[in-house]
């Protein structure tokens, strides 16, 4: 490439810090499709004859062949993934190879490359997040009956079931799943055709060479095209979420597996144990995706200021988009994989769940409802239920052993059907309304998101 323009070779430090090749030899795939298509496009335009076409068709698979084998040797002072395998292309084949680039310039080839790889990854990291609501299906079906405290300001709030607890996971998944077939929509643009910045002379039929890369759409604006990192910032951003979102559930199932809590247990196969203390099991598998999360927004922030006030078009500050992003695939593909593989082991102590639930405390709501259903103001009920429950700490008496007499001298309203609202069951039941937990709501979702996520494979 310096041939002609340049009359010493880089310094070997300045080759050093610019390669970039021991780590995008990863897009090797992507750039061999790209590669293999714009030859094609090329015969098409004449630019080189159908046998020159045919063997570097030949050649691309032998290489790729190469790489998957282990026998490529990828060469640093050759930069990047794109000048290896153009180099190793035209020492296996001659003279034909020196033709590929033409009407191309690796600033499209790379934008090319990268929106493969993460049309690919948004295809894998889906797969994976609907393993791991299936996992979450799976634990919700098991336990519709385990009826549990819900939490607010990590206080005892209202009773739930666990199965709608792990309900409320999915829908989160859920969206991060919609959010990555957002991201798809806008990364499945065709960029090759866009050159350095300005097209070529050269005039290749790009929607042609889409479709055979299997391409929705072709980029309008080559100036644009070869500029654009979006789609890496809004995958970035998707993977985050993700990492957010399993993080939130790490921290549920930390906290939950406390001796303090005693609702859950990891298994020993995602335990870890202390090398000092020999009592100790640790959720190691949910902290470390807990800590991981951190690196994710990292990767995230890292791509926005590194793209934030870039002249247009292309500038070599882009070669740096990879690492974050990379790091950011490869860490949300092991989670999500760990908790598919976690949460089916996980063991649920219903007992201690049901005993936690059946604290009087979380009804005092439901008593406060129980008197707006026969007339009175909510705020005037809270009130009497706040009062009711004050003096109940202060006496050291539980809220549902106050008898009738005592209420009344509150309420008149109160009466013998009170003691209803102490039973789980029956306040699970009225809670009915759309998204609420009761019974039925929640054997519902599980039915839609059977039907939606299907039992695996
Ligand atoms: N390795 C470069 C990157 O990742 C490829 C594009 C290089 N283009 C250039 N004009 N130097 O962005």
């Amino acid at each position: 490439m310096r041939k002609g323009r340049f009359n010493t070779p880089a310094a070997e430090i300045a080759q050093r810090y610019s390669e970039s090749v021991s780590f995008d030899w990863r897009l090797y795939r992507y750039d061999i499709a790209g590669s293999t298509a714009h030859a094609a496009a090329l015969a098409r335009a004449r630019i080189m004859t159908r046998a020159e076409h045919r063997k570097i068709e030949g050649g691309l698979r032998a290489i790729q062949q190469q790489i998957e084998s282990g026998k490529f040797q990828w060469d640093r002072s050759r930069e990047d993934v794109h000048m290896n395998i153009e180099a190793a292309l035209t020492k296996r084949i001659g003279p034909a190879g020196a033709k590929l680039q033409t009407a191309r310039s690796r600033n499209d080839q790379v934008a090319l490359d990268m929106r493969l790889y993460v049309k690919d990854e948004i295809t894998e990291v889906s797969s994976r997040l609907r393993n791991l609501r299936r996992a979450l299906l799976n634990l919700a079906e098991k336990h519709v009956d385990v009826v549990v405290p819900g939490y607010t300001h990590l206080q005892r709030a209202q009773p739930i079931t666990f199965s709608h607890y792990l309900l409320g996971q999915i829908e989160a998944f859920e969206r991060d799943a919609e959010r990555l077939r957002d991201c798809l929509v806008r990364t499945d643009v065709l960029p090759l055709g866009s050159g350095a910045l300005a097209g070529s002379t050269i005039v290749l039929d790009r929607e042609l060479i889409a479709r055979q890369l299997g391409f929705s759409r072709v980029s309008q604006n080559s100036t644009d095209a070869v500029s654009d990192r979006d789609f890496v910032c809004e995958f970035l951003f998707c993977l985050a979420v993700i990492g957010l979102h399993l993080s939130r559930l790490s921290e549920d199932l930390i906290i939950w597996s406390t001796s303090e809590f005693g609702f859950l247990e990891f298994t020993d196969a995602f335990s870890t144990g202390s090398s000092l203390m020999p009592q100790k099991r640790n959720p190691d598998m949910a902290e470390l995706t807990r800590g991981k999360t951190g690196r994710l927004y990292g990767n995230l922030m890292s791509i926005l200021t590194m793209t934030k006030a870039l002249p247009s078009s292309y500038n070599r500050d882009l070669q740096e988009d990879k690492k974050p992003l990379f790091d950011s695939v490869d860490t949300v593909r092991a989670a999500l994989e760990i908790f598919a593989a976690m949460l089916p082991e996980l063991k649920v102590n219903r007992k201690r769940m049901q005993a936690a639930a059946s604290d009087p405390n979380l009804f005092a709501t439901d008593l406060a409802e129980y008197l707006v259903k026969k007339g009175i103001p909510f705020r005037k009920a809270h009130e009497i239920v706040g009062s009711l429950v004050a003096e109940c700490a202060r006496k050291g008496i539980a809220l549902n052993r106050v008898s009738l007499a005592e209420l009344k001298k509150r309420s008149v309203l109160f009466d013998v059907d009170v003691a209803d609202v102490f039973d789980i069951r029956h306040s699970l039941s009225q809670r009915r309304a759309i998204g609420a937990p009761s019974h039925e709501n929640v054997a519902a979702q599980i039915k839609r998101w059977r039907a939606y996520l299907g039992r695996g494979d």
